[in-house]
């Protein structure tokens, strides 16, 4: 049932590549992409003036990736909210405004209190969901299916791949609609976007480099990420990927709020993974690292090929392959799903099934 891998986890990274390609073909036919099916009109698109991506744990890190996909392609102002402080919030909702809920197993109590609030203030929905049939699935007004698959893993790897997937799609054709992209970029970007399975199995066969990086850091007690934009989000994931599965203290930081606090952390050794695919952003998030290695960090590295000036600063990188900076958090990811799959192998614990956790959080 693992299909020859030690674990669901490691079989469900190795997935990615297929279901990310499903779940773009699911919905994009002929150079277009499709949404009929979800009961979006076109007027009611245009007539968007705020989007609210609701959701919790790795589904809330897709809805802070994706709005930056969002404001970058279209003129909608985006929120990102935890389902669990969206319920009980006072918040004036816009009227013409529309709520995401971002959820693979469609039963998360907080995304569902989250969904209900939403429709009794007449708040049209829309549910990316990978379970069929599940409580959100059926209670949103429209549903964006992932195709992920059924997901054993407790760490949620190939979900999450396909939320980020769901989320560009409908950030590309809100953006077609509203007439506020270029017919050449929609092409180049739906182009790109049918790049990513192959970038992410490209990813997979370096899998050794990153293994020997865990072995080594495996009896660390702390680590941080850090980035910025599309990076802080990738940032966020890899460090719960970290902390739910190694129980590594690990924290995430957008790069630039080091100083106003979190660099008093910093000592000799600590591991600071700085992820860096966003070329306008590279010098700035450099700069971090330089701080920190000046304060004794141990520095990780993950960016884009071509970037090689990041091991004048890193002492040890990982590279994935050039894509869109929008789509970059689909590849980032990928080598810290790994890293923390692979310190907890090494640490000899529960991989697909971490202490405290359960898959589904169906109750408060
Ligand atoms: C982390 C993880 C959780 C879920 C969260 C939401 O690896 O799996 O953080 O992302 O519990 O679950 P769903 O997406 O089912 O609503």
């Amino acid at each position: 049932e693992k299909g020859g891998y030690e674990h669901f986890m490691l079989k469900e990274i190795h997935e990615q590549p297929k279901v990310i390609r499903d779940t773009i073909n699911s919905v994009v036919k002929d150079g277009r992409i499709v949404l009929d099916e979800f009961g979006l009109t076109d007027e009611e698109v245009k007539a968007l003036s705020q989007i609210y991506i609701v959701a919790c744990g790795s589904a809330y890190h897709v809805g802070v990736a994706a709005q930056y996909v969002f404001e970058e392609l279209t003129s909608i102002p985006v929120r990102v909210e935890l389902a669990s402080e969206f319920r009980y919030r006072k918040m004036p909702l816009s009227k013409n405004s529309l709520v995401v809920i971002i959820s693979q197993s469609g039963e998360t109590a907080d995304s569902r209190a989250a969904l209900t609030l939403a429709k009794e203030r007449g708040i049209k929905t829309l549910g990316i969901v990978n379970v069929v049939g599940s409580n959100i699935a059926r209670e949103a007004d429209s549903v964006f299916y992932t195709l992920a698959g059924p997901e054993i893993s407790v760490a949620t790897t190939k979900a999450y791949s396909t939320q980020l997937i769901a989320a560009y799609l409908l950030a590309m054709q809100f953006a077609k609609v509203r007439e506020e992209i270029t017919e050449e970029r929609f092409a180049e970007l739906l182009e790109e976007l049918n790049t990513i399975p192959d970038k992410v199995a490209k990813i997979l066969e370096d899998k050794e480099r990153i293994q020997w990086f865990a072995s080594k850091f495996s009896n660390i007690r702390d680590a941080f990420f850090i980035g910025r934009g599309i990076d802080y989000a990738v940032s966020l994931e890899g460090s719960l990927k970290m902390k739910e599965i190694s129980y590594i203290h690990s924290e995430a930081y957008a790069a630039g709020e080091l100083k106003h606090g979190p660099i008093s952390l910093i000592e000799n050794g600590t591991l600071v993974i700085s992820v860096l695919t966003q070329q306008a952003l590279f010098e700035k998030t450099v700069s971090n690292m330089v701080e920190c290695k000046s304060r004794g960090a141990y520095i990780m590295g993950l960016t884009s090929y071509g970037n090689y000036s990041v091991e004048d600063t890193a002492d040890f990188t990982a590279y994935v392959p050039k894509t869109d900076p929008l789509f970059a958090a689909s590849l980032a990811v990928v080598p810290l799903q790994l890293l923390g799959y692979y310190i907890s192998v090494a640490k000899g614990l529960d991989v697909d099934k971490p202490r405290n956790l359960a898959k589904s959080v169906t109750v408060e």
